[in-house]
């Protein structure tokens, strides 16, 4: 028998980078996980290239391994996800210690890839496959699970925001097969799931081949929702121009769906939607939640925010802080404008970068205070909590109400996966405390 190797695995960006994360670990056998860089046979940096200046990070970090493959000759390093795809090969001409280079389509074919590397070869895969690659990602039999667990169900994009380099790294819109995802998700339930959050980088456009034709996201919550034993269901991130009526709809049918929505928006100024290419205005975007909202009244909305976009004026800005004071957001995150090579707005005259900041902390105060206000208007509610893990203190235990706002309480016998009535009885800075309600 082959003595076990050491996969340490690094993971930037997204929820979608994490579930890969974890098939990846699981497609290769042979490894179990360290959380030490320094006793791994095989160092995996999952990239994204979404902001910032993402490639030139990791060539940095790629060169802070430098002793340990001197240390150790045997080990192997290897870059997945988004910077793997934009970079391909100049990742391995420019810094000659990484052996594999694996794009977020071609994870089925790591373990190949890393045998390659093993036997001396420079390994790499940045194709665009037709196949589904988790169906070759098998999950090692009946391990079990947390309560809470990512749901991958589409990926890649259409849209082409004028900003965003997800259509090219990701590629194009694509579904996975409705019953690979019940499979998926039963299989999640048997070992002790509870919430499954279904990802996609454009998730409401899902339309995976089912048993009767293409099933919208909306069916397939609906089939979702009938395994026994799942208690809550959610999905992230959603285009505004993709929210269909029958999606709408079940947020006022559906129990096991839960009152939370993120919905980007970018921007509430007309005029730099228009430039982004987002393909509605910020009206449009109002009357929406307002749709969303007339079917399940308390859904919490959560957002996000670009500041600094190119040619953005002090008048777009106040338009971004109005349409943020009608929405009253539950969570919402925003971003500095970060120009990403080869997307059109990248060509564009930058606002400069004090002006980016100062924006930033801006529409950051304002939706700081919402987020608070929302938070606050919980107390002395009764919430369903589902609970995850043991707290910071004894006796503790932490989970996530409906809204998804963290709960902390303090009782006997609680164990991760049950949910429970708790009565809200104080609002701290990033979560809520409560006490059990029979
Ligand atoms: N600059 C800043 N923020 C960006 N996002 C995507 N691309 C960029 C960029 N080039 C943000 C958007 C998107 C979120 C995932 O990241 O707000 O919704
Ligand atoms: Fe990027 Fe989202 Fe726009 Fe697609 S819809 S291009 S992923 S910001």
């Amino acid at each position: 028998m082959t003595a076990r190797k050491k996969l340490f695995l690094k993971t930037y960006g997204c929820q979608m980078n994490v579930y890969d994360s974890e098939r990846m670990a699981e497609s290769l056998k042979d490894y179990d996980q360290t959380d030490r860089a320094d006793e791994a046979d095989l160092i995996l940096l999952n990239t994204c290239h979404i902001r910032e200046k993402a490639v030139e990070k990791v060539y940095s970090e790629l060169g802070r391994l430098r002793d340990l493959k001197d240390a150790k000759p045997d080990l192997k390093i290897g870059v997945a996800g988004c910077v793997a795809q934009a970079e391909g090969a100049e990742i391995m001409r420019r810094q000659p210690l990484v052996d594999l280079v694996v794009g977020p389509q071609s994870y089925h074919r790591l373990p190949e890839l890393e045998a390659r590397a093993r036997g001396g070869e420079k390994a790499l895969d940045t194709d665009f496959p037709e196949e589904d690659k988790f169906d070759h990602l098998r999950r090692r039999p009946k391990a079990a699970r947390g309560p809470t667990a990512f749901l991958t169900v589409q990926e890649g994009c259409d849209k082409f925001c004028a900003f965003c380099v997800v259509p090219y790294t990701r590629g194009a819109e694509v579904s996975r097969p409705a019953e690979r995802v019940l499979e998926e998700a039963r299989d999640l339930v048997e070992r002790g799931v509870r919430d499954i959050t279904l990802l996609g980088q454009n998730v409401n456009a899902y339309h995976g081949a089912g048993p009767d034709g293409d099933w919208s996201l909306a069916r397939l919550i609906r089939e979702l929702a009938r395994i026994d034993g799942l208690a809550r269901l959610r999905f992230t991130t959603s285009h505004p121009n993709d929210m269909g009526d029958d999606l709408i709809a079940a947020f006022g049918e559906e129990p096991k769906l839960m009152p939370y929505l993120h919905l980007p928006v970018q921007s509430g100024s007309d005029r730099i939607l228009k430039r982004m290419n987002r393909g509605h205005t910020a009206e449009q975007y109002l009357r929406l939640i307002e749709r969303i909202r007339a079917a399940r009244p308390d859904v919490l909305m959560s957002g996000d925010f670009i500041a600094g976009f190119p040619e953005e004026t002090e008048e777009d800005v106040r338009a971004t802080l109005d349409l943020i004071e009608a929405v009253n957001y539950g969570f919402a995150y925003t971003f500095k404008y970060s120009p990403r090579p080869g997307t059109p707005a990248a060509e564009r005259a930058q606002v400069p970068e004090a002006e980016m900041d100062d924006r930033l902390h801006r529409i950051q105060a304002l939706i700081a205070r919402q987020q608070r206000a929302v938070q606050d208007a919980m107390v002395g509610r009764d919430v369903n909590v589902l609970f995850e893990k043991p707290g910071r203190f004894p006796g503790q235990m932490v989970g996530r109400s409906e809204h998804l706002h963290a709960v902390h309480v303090t009782a006997e016998g609680l164990e991760p996966g049950v949910v429970r009535h708790v009565r809200i009885t104080a609002s701290v800075t990033n979560s809520l405390s409560g006490e059990l309600r029979g």
